[in-house]
C-alpha cells in the first residue's frame, strides 16, 4: 500500500490499537544489570489498562527505560512485529527512546512546556526550537510504530499531549484507519494557547483523527475556536476552509468530531477489592500503626506541582497553629509517587514539599509520633486501597488537573459510606462530585474551613454525601467513558451525541 508516496507502508494484524507515550508496564533495571517490569505511574494507565486487557488490543509505548546512546536506540526502536511482549493477552509493542530522546522530547517539549502551558502556567513553560524538533520526530517513530501494528482499517486510538502530532502522521501514511486522539490533561483557554510558536502545527496534528476528545466541554470549546482562528479564513494556511459548529470541525471535505468524555476508573474492581475482609483489615493495621488517631488526612499524588500538595501541608500548618486540629488527634498522610525527577521544576517542588513536611513535624510532631507521614514512593495497589478505606477526609487539592481519578478511587472505595473528600474545584472530577466538600486552592482559609468541615461532618450528612457521589462514579465508569468515545468514533448512531460540544457552550471549570 501507498500513501501518496512511492515507499510501501507496511501494516500489520491489530484491529485496535492504543498509542500512548508509555506502556502500562516500565521496564527497570535492576542494580545486578538484569531487568524487570513494574505498573507505569499515573491515571493514563489506571484507567486504559482494565479496558485493553478485555478488549485484547495491542498497546504502542516506550518502556520507560533509557537507552544508553542515540545508537542503541536507532538499533532497537524498531517495533519487533514478530515479538510483541504478551501480557495477559494484550500485545504491548515497545517504542524505545535514547537518552536524548527523554531529555528533549520526554522530559523537555512534553513536561518543561506542553504540561505548564496546559496546566494554566503554574510554571513557565520553556520554548526550546530543539526540544520542538526532537518532538516531531519521536511522533513520527510512534506513527511509523503504529502503522506496522495496525491492521487494514483498523482503529487507533492515539493519547495524550506528549503524541499530538500522530493523528496527522498516520492519516498521511495510512488513509484506511481510523484514528481517535484523547488528550487527559486540560485544553488550555485560546490566550494561553496562542504563546506556543507551533501552535499551528499542533492543531492540525490533532486535526488528522477523526474525533478528538477531551475531559470537559470548556477544553474543546477552546480546541475549536482555535481550530478556527489558527486554520480558518483569512489566516495564511487559509488554503482549505475550516469551519466548526456544534461538535465538529470542517476542513475542507473532511470532518473532525470534537467531544467531551469525562474518563473513569473501573469502579466495580475497586468497589469490590475494597470490600474484601483482608483490605479491611489491613485498614485497621494501618490505622494502629498511624497510633489511632481520631482522624486521618490523606493525599494520593504524582509528585506533581499541579497536584497543589503544598496547598494541603500549608493549610494543615496552619490549622495545627490555631488550635483547630488537635495534633494528638490528626495525621496527615501523603503518598507521593516520584514523577519526572530530572526536570528542574519537579526537583525544586521535591525540595519544597519536604522542606514544609520536616517543619510541621519539627514543630507539631513528638518523638515517634509525626503529624505528616509522607512516603516518596508508588505503593502497591492493595496498600493504596487499605489506605483510602482508613481514610477519614481525603486531601485532593489541584491547582490544575484534567480529572484526578484519585478522587474517583477514594469514593469507589467508600462502600460504607465513611470518609469525606475535600476536592478542588479546579479539577476535572468537581464537574462530576459536586458533593464532595469543593474549594478553591488559591484560596487558603476556605480549604482550611473546608478541611475542618470535612474533619467535623455530621455522620448522617457524611453518608447523605458519600452515598451522592457513589452513585455517579459507580455509573459511570472507564468502560462506559470508552464506549462513548469509540461509539462516537465509529459513527454508531446510538452513541450520546450530547458529549459532543457546541462552540457556544463554556464551561471550563
Ligand atoms: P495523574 O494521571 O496526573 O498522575 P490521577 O489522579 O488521574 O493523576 O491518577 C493517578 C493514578 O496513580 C491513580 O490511579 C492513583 O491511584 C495512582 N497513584 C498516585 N499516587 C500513588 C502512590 N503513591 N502509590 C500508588 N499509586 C499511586
Ligand atoms: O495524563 C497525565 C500523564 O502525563 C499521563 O500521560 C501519564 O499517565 C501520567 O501523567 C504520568 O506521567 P509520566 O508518564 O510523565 O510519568
Amino acid at each position: 500500500m501507498t500513501a501518496g508516496e512511492d515507499r510501501p507502508v507496511p501494516s500489520g494484524d491489530s484491529d485496535f490499537v492504543v498509542v500512548a507515550n508509555r506502556l502500562p508496564v516500565d521496564k527497570v533495571r535492576l542494580p545486578d544489570g538484569s531487568t524487570t517490569w513494574k505498573r507505569s505511574p499515573g491515571g493514563l494507565v489506571t484507567a486504559l489498562e482494565p479496558l485493553l486487557r478485555k478488549r485484547k488490543g495491542a498497546w504502542i509505548g516506550w518502556p520507560g527505560i533509557v537507552a544508553e546512546d542515540d545508537e542503541e536506540a536507532a538499533g532497537i526502536d524498531d517495533v519487533d512485529h514478530s515479538e510483541p511482549i504478551v501480557d495477559d493477552e494484550m500485545l504491548l509493542y515497545p517504542v524505545r527512546l535514547s537518552g536524548d530522546d527523554v531529555a528533549e522530547y520526554y522530559e523537555g517539549f512534553s513536561n518543561a512546556t506542553l504540561w505548564p502551558l496546559y496546566h494554566d502556567v503554574i510554571v513557565k513553560p520553556i520554548y526550546h526550537r530543539k526540544w520542538w524538533d526532537r518532538y516531531v520526530e519521536v511522533n513520527r517513530r510512534f506513527a511509523e510504530a503504529t502503522c506496522r501494528v495496525a491492521a487494514q482499517g483498523a482503529t487507533v486510538w492515539v493519547q495524550d499531549y506528549q503524541l499530538q502530532l500522530v493523528p496527522k502522521m498516520l492519516r498521511m501514511l495510512r488513509p484506511d484507519l481510523t484514528i481517535g486522539f484523547f488528550l487527559h490533561i486540560p485544553f488550555p483557554p485560546v490566550e494561553l494557547f496562542m504563546q506556543m510558536p507551533w501552535r499551528t502545527e499542533i492543531i492540525e496534528g490533532l486535526l488528522g483523527a477523526d474525533l478528538v476528545g477531551f475531559h470537559l466541554p470548556g477544553g474543546a470549546q477552546n480546541f475549536m475556536i482555535l481550530s478556527r482562528r489558527l486554520l480558518g479564513a483569512n489566516t495564511s494556511r487559509a488554503n482549505v476552509g475550516v469551519r466548526s459548529r456544534f461538535g465538529q470541525v470542517q476542513i475542507g471535505f473532511r470532518t473532525v468530531k470534537v467531544g467531551a468524555f469525562p474518563i473513569s476508573i473501573d469502579s466495580a474492581e475497586l468497589d469490590q477489592k475494597a470490600r474484601h475482609r483482608d483490605i479491611r483489615r489491613r485498614a485497621r493495621e494501618l490505622r494502629a500503626e498511624l497510633g489511632n488517631p481520631k482522624k486521618i488526612l490523606l493525599g494520593v499524588d504524582r509528585l506533581d506541582y499541579t497536584k497543589g500538595i503544598d496547598v494541603r501541608l500549608e493549610a494543615f500548618s496552619e490549622l495545627l497553629e490555631e488550635g483547630r486540629a488537635d495534633r494528638n488527634e490528626v495525621v496527615l498522610v501523603q503518598l507521593a509517587t516520584p514523577s519526572r525527577e530530572r526536570v528542574e521544576s519537579y526537583r525544586l517542588l521535591r525540595d519544597d514539599i519536604e522542606r514544609q513536611v520536616g517543619h510541621i513535624n519539627g514543630e507539631y510532631g513528638e518523638v515517634g509520633h509525626p503529624v505528616v507521614q509522607y512516603l516518596h514512593r508508588p505503593l502497591p495497589r492493595e496498600d493504596l486501597i487499605a489506605f483510602y478505606v482508613a481514610a477519614d477526609v481525603m486531601l485532593v487539592t489541584p491547582l490544575r488537573d484534567g480529572m484526578n481519578l484519585v478522587a474517583k478511587e477514594y469514593v469507589a472505595c467508600r462502600s460504607d459510606l465513611g470518609g469525606a473528600l475535600v476536592l478542588s474545584e479546579f479539577t476535572g472530577a468537581a464537574a462530576e462530585l459536586r458533593q464532595a466538600y469543593l474549594v478553591n486552592p488559591h484560596d487558603l482559609n476556605g480549604v482550611k474551613d473546608k478541611i475542618v468541615a470535612a474533619l467535623e461532618q455530621d455522620p448522617e450528612d457524611g453518608r447523605r454525601r458519600m452515598r451522592a457521589l457513589r452513585r455517579q462514579v459507580l455509573a459511570h465508569d472507564v468502560d462506559r467513558w470508552a464506549r462513548a468515545f469509540l461509539d462516537t468514533l465509529a459513527g454508531d448512531p446510538g452513541a450520546d451525541t450530547s458529549q459532543l460540544v457546541d462552540t457556544e457552550q463554556s464551561d471550563r471549570m
